[in-house]
């Protein structure tokens, strides 16, 4: 049986700047796949179960513990900034001496909970584990310096690499992912010998890889399974090759899943996407949030879907816009809708081109084909919404309702000012201004008489 693991604490680092971004926001709240980067290291953090996990925080700090305020994790601030032993060390000081202390970057997004494991298991009393990555180009990155025998020596940063001319160490690709894992005791003395004698002026986390050689303990080294686990996002351009790996990832999971997808490189998940069975995504579509699409729904193309619910058999046109909806099976919705919040299609409904529908409820059958607005509507079985026609929900201080009954039909033009309300079979004549309830079954018209002038004389210029 093998002895049971040391407890084991997880320090995040993630109070820099992020000065390469060239951006007010925290480099961790920079977004990738809808969600920001520090969410999705934690993520992977979250599923070791650790004794505890400390968040070191510093640059917009405030945001940064707002942004991701639900996370059970104890904050810890860093300021000012003096480099990552400097974090490292403030991370520390929450953190009991006893077991392991696994050190993870904030700015490594795609690293996987059974790397890290993997990590923080091979450290010990007497052994400190370095994940390292040989990459094709090494820019940035710290390299690792091993001796004849293969051990690892010490880490030099690029920069340094490059002001001491050390062509030996330039000329290394295996690099320091920035993530590793320590006996908790000997790490909190070590950083505190750190000195600030480096290209950047700060105080290293790097420089303790020398230290523990020095101090008799075993330096180890691990490698992720895929180089881009351990890609770390310091600009826009990695920030966006990171996006493009996750979301063809994300194709992959979708294809596998049964998903048709007209073209994997266009598509883009910024949250979660479940699909029942037989469902064809055209290209260019975004969706954010949590967005259900049942068995044999079709999205067109260039689709925006946010937080919402297709039901089977439904088909979504080009161009349209969904947040917060529901929308029955097999309806039919744009090209060029738009349903916002609160919007519940029910079955068979047509939303056609230019119609927006916000907080309403459409029953089975209901149509409005062209260029409408239903707000704060409940629209019953079968009624037909004519063009032009809208509900005026809206006297400048409240919102009001309008009901419509089943199998209404509403001419083109219409304006129905609510609160109001039209009786089952109702028909209101196009053009119609509705201010008060239309009776059941009845025409109700409310617009100017038609009158004809015979021989009008149109006036003409200068006479
Ligand atoms: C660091 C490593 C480098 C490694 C690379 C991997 C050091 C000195 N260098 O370089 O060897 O190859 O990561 O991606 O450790 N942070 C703080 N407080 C600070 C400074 C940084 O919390 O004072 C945090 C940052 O928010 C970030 C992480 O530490 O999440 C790494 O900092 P960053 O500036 O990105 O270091 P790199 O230059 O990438
Ligand atoms: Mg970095």
């Amino acid at each position: 049986m093998r002895p049971p693991s040391p407890p084991l604490s997880v320090i995040v680092l993630a109070a820099g700047k992020g000065t390469r971004m060239k951006s007010q926001r925290p480099k961790v709240l920079q977004p990738l796949a809808g969600r920001p980067l520090l969410a999705h290291s934690l993520r992977a953090v979250r599923e070791l179960e650790p004794r505890q996990t400390v968040v070191v925080v510093g640059h917009g700090a405030n945001a940064v513990r707002e942004a991701l305020a639900d996370a059970a994790v104890t904050w810890v601030l860093q300021s000012p900034q003096n480099g990552t032993g400097h974090a490292a060390a403030v991370g520390l000081a929450a953190v009991p001496d006893e077991g392991v202390t696994l050190l993870v970057t904030g700015d490594t997004p795609l690293i996987e909970a059974a790397t890290l494991r993997a990590l923080a298991e091979r450290a010990g009393p007497q052994c400190f584990a370095l994940l390292t990555c040989v990459l094709a180009d090494a820019t940035g990155y710290g390299r690792i310096v091993r001796n004849a025998s293969g051990e690892v020596v010490k880490i030099v940063e690029h920069k340094d690499a490059l002001a001491a001319h050390d062509a030996a160490a330039l000329a290394t690709n295996e690099i320091n992912t920035g993530i590793m894992a320590a006996p908790t005791a000997w790490l909190r003395q070590a950083l505190s010998r750190l000195t600030p004698h480096n290209a950047q002026g700060e105080l290293y986390l790097t420089d303790v890889i020398a230290m523990a050689g020095v101090d008799g303990l075993a330096v180890v080294t691990a490698q992720p399974a895929d180089a881009m686990e351990v890609s770390g996002v310091n600009d826009k351009a990695q920030l966006a090759a990171l996006e493009r790996a996750v979301q063809a990832r994300e194709a992959q999971r979708l294809m596998r899943s049964g998903v048709t997808l007209a073209d994997p490189a266009r598509i883009d998940v910024r949250g979660t996407l479940e699909c029942g069975s037989d469902v064809a995504i055209d290209v260019g579509c975004v969706f954010e949030g949590v967005v259900q699409l049942a068995d044999g729904v079709t999205i067109g193309p260039n689709c925006v879907l946010r937080d919402c619910r297709v039901e089977a058999g439904a088909v979504v046109h080009a161009m349209s816009h969904l947040e917060g909806c529901v929308v029955g099976a097999d309806a039919r919705v744009g090209p060029f809708a738009r349903l916002r919040p609160g919007a519940a299609l029910g079955e068979e409904v047509h939303i056609g081109n230019f119609v927006e529908v916000k907080n309403a409820t459409l029953g089975k059958g209901a149509k409005a084909n062209h260029l409408a607005y239903l707000g704060d509507a409940s629209v019953g079985e079968r009624v037909n919404f004519g063009a032009g026609s809208i509900t005026a929900n809206y006297d400048g201080a409240n919102k009001h309702r309008t009901v419509i009954e089943s199998d209404v039909h509403v001419g083109s033009n219409c304006v129905l000012v609510a609160p109001v309300t039209l009786g089952a079979g109702a028909t209101v004549g196009g053009g119609s201004t509705v201010t008060k309830d239309a009776p059941p079954g009845a025409l109700t018209v409310a617009r100017g008489k038609q009158v004809s002038i015979p021989n009008w004389k149109r006036p003409r210029k200068g006479g």
